[in-house]
């Protein structure tokens, strides 16, 4: 029980429509497939991976090019058919990240692609990756930089605080950004008997024909973000819109080829079980 049950209905209910997991995987996954090479670099050829909230199973695909014995877990059914689809010779399991079907001990590596945040419980997430991972295994899991250090999360959710209607809220969840503080993740990493070694950063790019289509990727293609947006009055939406399009012209840059790139920046971190 976390007292997170509306959040956790929230995010059920995001990952399993059909525009949102479809936005989710055509479109703002531009920006966490920067992260894959990133993630699959820390872990060693030929182990057995748990691909942990695989989504469109990006980083699974990476990790079977490298000799992985790969398993994906995910618990959006339409996410588990973009997997199936894109990707053959792993095994997609749909599971929930709070209560694992997997033996004890049964993976060198867990591998967690901007997930935990989405996760209600996510001590006992943390609990059931510890449980799987063999003794002296390696959890390698990435987040977005909080919006106080990000372009694109600054600009979407700073133009919803300012011109958003106040009364639409979020479900009280676990902070989104709270792993990308090394502190945190520490903490609680050390909880599931995890020892935290390392957190890095690296910016992802994103890439705009038109400034204000980041409000509308955000609306379309993300559970939070969609929520929020999706229940604004409509002079609302309109404000935040131009505020987002100002956003990414002040904060983001025009390339050459007249795109318009705006800066993500995301955390890894990287634990070890105890041995
Ligand atoms: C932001 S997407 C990340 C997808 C992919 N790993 C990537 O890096 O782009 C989050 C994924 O976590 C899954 N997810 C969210 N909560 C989950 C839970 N409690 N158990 C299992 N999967 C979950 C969602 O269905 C979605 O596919």
């Amino acid at each position: 029980m976390t007292g997170f049950d509306e959040f956790a209905e929230m995010e059920r209910q995001g990952w399993s429509d059909p525009v949102i997991s479809e936005g989710y995987v055509t479109r703002f996954a531009e920006m966490t497939r920067q992260a894959v090479p990133e993630i699959v670099a820390l872990v060693p050829e030929g182990v057995a991976v748990l691909d942990l909230c695989c989504g469109q199973a990006d980083i699974a695909a990476a990790l079977q090019s490298k000799g992985c014995d790969v398993t994906g877990a995910d618990f959006s059914h339409q996410m588990i058919e973009f997997a199936r689809e894109r990707v053959h010779g792993v095994n997609f399991v749909w599971a929930d990240a709070q209560a694992l079907p997997f033996d004890g001990h049964c993976f060198d590596a867990v591998v967690c692609g901007f997930g935990l945040m989405h996760v209600p419980d996510q001590p006992a997430a943390l609990a059931e990756v510890a449980r799987v991972l063999r003794p002296g295994g390696l959890l390698v899991m990435s987040c977005w930089e909080p919006p106080q250090r990000s372009d694109v999360f600054g600009t979407v959710f700073g133009a919803i605080m300012a011109h958003g209607d106040p009364s639409v809220t979020l479900p009280d969840s676990p902070d989104f950004y709270q792993f990308a503080e090394e502190g945190h993740a520490r903490a609680a990493f050390a909880e599931a008997g995890l020892a935290h070694q390392e957190r890095t950063v690296f910016d992802a790019v994103l890439r705009l024909e038109d400034p204000g289509a980041l409000m509308d990727l955000f609306a379309t293609a993300a559970p939070r973000g969609g929520y929020l947006l999706r229940h604004q009055p409509d002079d609302a939406k309109a404000r935040i819109r131009a505020a987002v399009a100002l956003g990414v012209q002040e904060r983001g840059r025009q390339a050459k080829d007249g795109l318009w790139e705006i800066k993500a920046p995301v955390a890894i971190n990287r634990g070890v079980r105890a041995g």
